[in-house]
């Protein structure tokens, strides 16, 4: 289907050894695997800059290591370079995956979503290599089906040599950060473009969703507010919010106020579906419940997330709110968790 030219990062052999769990997700795309033991992680941002094409520039690009492929007369630069060069711009990057799923509003997102997953995994050292990678929930009050997202990256995954499956994003953050309770509990992730939950009951999963909110809702609601574009928001954001302190600012009013109204949403979608759904079982227990992704890594986000919870009733009682231990990295390791044990149980 394309006729792009990859540039300085064709899809090499992968180093990556043993099974690989990917998380694409609408600000990061991230990839788990195990090595000496440990699980490592590399981590891309799912942004794209387009600049008019040119031989010094395409010879920049390369003296630069950026990643970037040219089509129709341009240069599309990728990943953590494209953010690089957009700020040089004084603009904003694109991005392929608006609110979870592949961004409609942008004809190259396939293009683009291809050339970031084929430089950060490549193609496997053997056939067949399992690659478990997470897919969002059917949004909310959303009729917009995962289904294409999800089947155009598992045929580009197949088309590199491995064997994909899916896993449910909230599942991963369940398999990731729940061993202890058996994988019962309720897992969230909270990303840039959408919050997904799952119920999860020996590790089945019983009740999925997402919402289409989460940091972005945030930057722009609190950009509007105070009259600052969304990237200064995020900026100030990343840099070091504290929700556990009272707001000195304007802009840290808005933080709270929208932080606020975000959790309100998710524990009022929570009572809505979990008390709406016939596939809760009635647990005599408590279940513990986990929270992962960057936008509750600002300090003092358990806390608020707790009392938004606190205010509604639901048909599970939750034992503890567990933040998970590296939020930006729970959902590709407990896709990584999922790729193993299918790949030993076969
Ligand atoms: N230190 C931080 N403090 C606050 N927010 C952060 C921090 N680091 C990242 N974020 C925010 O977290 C979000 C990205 O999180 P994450 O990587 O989990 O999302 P994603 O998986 O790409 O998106 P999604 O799951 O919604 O498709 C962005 O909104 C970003 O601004
Ligand atoms: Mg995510």
């Amino acid at each position: 289907m394309t006729d792009a030219e990859y540039q300085s990062h064709d899809t090499g052999e992968s180093s990556i050894e043993g099974q690989i769990g990917l998380d694409i997700g609408t600000a990061n795309v991230v990839v788990a695997y195990n090595e000496d033991k440990n699980v490592k992680n590399l981590l891309q941002l799912n942004a794209f800059f387009t600049i008019p094409y040119s031989k010094v520039t395409k010879k920049t690009l390369q003296r630069d290591e950026a990643l970037f492929f040219d089509k129709d007369e341009k240069h599309y630069i990728l990943g953590t370079a494209a953010e690089r060069f957009a700020s040089t711009f004084d603009s904003n990057t694109r991005r392929p995956v608006a609110s979870g799923l592949l961004n409609p509003q942008e004809a190259e997102s396939i293009e683009v979503i291809r050339a970031i997953i084929n430089q950060l995994v490549g193609t496997p050292s053997r056939r067949n290599k399992k690659i478990c990678f997470s897919v969002p929930g059917t949004p909310m009050g959303n009729a917009h089906s995962t289904v294409y997202h999800e089947s155009i990256i598992r045929m580009h995954l197949e088309s590199m040599g491995y064997d994909p499956l899916s896993i449910n994003e909230g599942m991963a953050v369940v398999l990731s950060e729940l061993s202890a309770t058996n994988f019962t509990g309720i897992g969230i992730s909270l990303g840039g473009g959408m919050c997904n939950v799952c119920f999860s009951y020996l590790s089945v999963p019983v009740v999925t969703y997402s919402i289409q909110k989460g940091g972005d809702y945030i930057d722009v609601m609190v950009g509007r507010s105070v009259g600052e574009p969304p990237t200064k928001i995020k900026m100030i954001k990343e840099e070091g919010l504290d929700l556990s302190v009272e707001p000195a600012d304007r802009i840290a009013y808005g933080f709270h106020i929208y932080y606020d109204e975000l959790f309100t949403t998710l524990v009022q979608s929570l009572r809505q579906v979990l008390g709406s759904s016939d596939n809760v079982p009635r647990l005599g227990t408590p279940v513990p419940l986990v929270l992962s992704g960057g936008t509750v890594m600002p300090r003092g986000s358990r806390e608020k997330f707790k009392k938004a919870l606190d205010g509604v009733s639901l048909p599970v009682s939750v034992s503890d709110i567990i933040v998970a231990e590296n939020p930006l990295y729970a959902t590709a390791k407990g896709a990584l968790v999922m790729a193993i044990t299918e790949e030993t149980d076969t």
